[in-house]
């Protein structure tokens, strides 16, 4: 699939395996969330541009590099806040934007509760951090409030995406970078993802 690159490296998957494994309890879920997150991280900023920055060592002069724009995370309410800080770790100087959305169960649309952002998102690197992609009604929602702040270089990093979600993002975003670690087989009649790993919220947070 164009623009989707499944991570694939062996400590993801082994990761994303306890992840989907049903007996993994509230406490151990977010911990390894997080810990994902982070592994993750370092394929999806691959591309970051960067700018020459040569320095002075205690010997000589060396080539080097900063990053030559901005990040901003943003991370998908409530679920998107188990990979928040270990990625913020990685990119301590990031600053940080939320969106609130929730899905409705029935009609499964998404709907906005929060936003809280940078004004001008014009010269940041994005990074929109939400675990799970099914309908990809809350992807196009949370892009649909960057799109406004005039964001030009987002992507999407994500833990489990449904082929539905992804054509439906892209049909709306089309190119936008996703950085998985799985796409599953299908959506049930219910809006999940099969096999998945179930509500990824609810399953940090223990809420049922
Ligand atoms: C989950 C998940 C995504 C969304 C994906 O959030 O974290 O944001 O569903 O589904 P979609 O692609 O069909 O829109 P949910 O709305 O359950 O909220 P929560 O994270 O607060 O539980
Ligand atoms: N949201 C989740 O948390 N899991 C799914 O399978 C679908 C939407």
């Amino acid at each position: 699939m164009k623009a989707v690159t499944v991570i694939t490296h062996p400590l993801v998957r082994h990761n994303l395996t306890r992840l989907r494994d049903k007996r993994t309890g509230p406490q151990e879920f977010r911990r390894v969330l997080s810990e994902v997150a982070a592994l993750m991280l370092y394929e999806a900023t691959r591309s970051f541009a960067v700018s020459p920055l040569p320095v002075q060592t205690p010997l000589a002069r060396a080539p080097g590099f900063r990053l030559r724009r901005e990040v901003v995370l943003v991370p998908v309410l409530r679920a998107g806040l188990g990979m928040l800080d270990s990625i913020l770790q990685l990119i301590p100087h990031a600053r940080v934007g939320f969106i609130g959305l929730k899905r409705e169960e029935t009609t499964l649309r998404a709907t906005s509760y929060h936003k809280s952002l940078p004004p001008d998102l014009s010269r940041f690197e994005v990074v929109l951090i939400d675990p799970m992609l099914a309908t990809g009604g809350s992807a196009v929602a949370a892009m649909d409030l960057l799109s406004e702040l005039d964001a030009r270089r987002v992507r999407l990093v994500n833990l489990v995406a449904a082929p539905e979600g992804i054509r439906h993002l892209h049909s709306r975003y089309p190119g936008l970078p996703i950085f998985t670690a799985a796409v599953d087989r299908k959506l049930n009649r219910k809006g999940y993802i099969l096999p998945g790993l179930g509500d990824a919220g609810d399953r940090m947070f223990g809420t049922k």
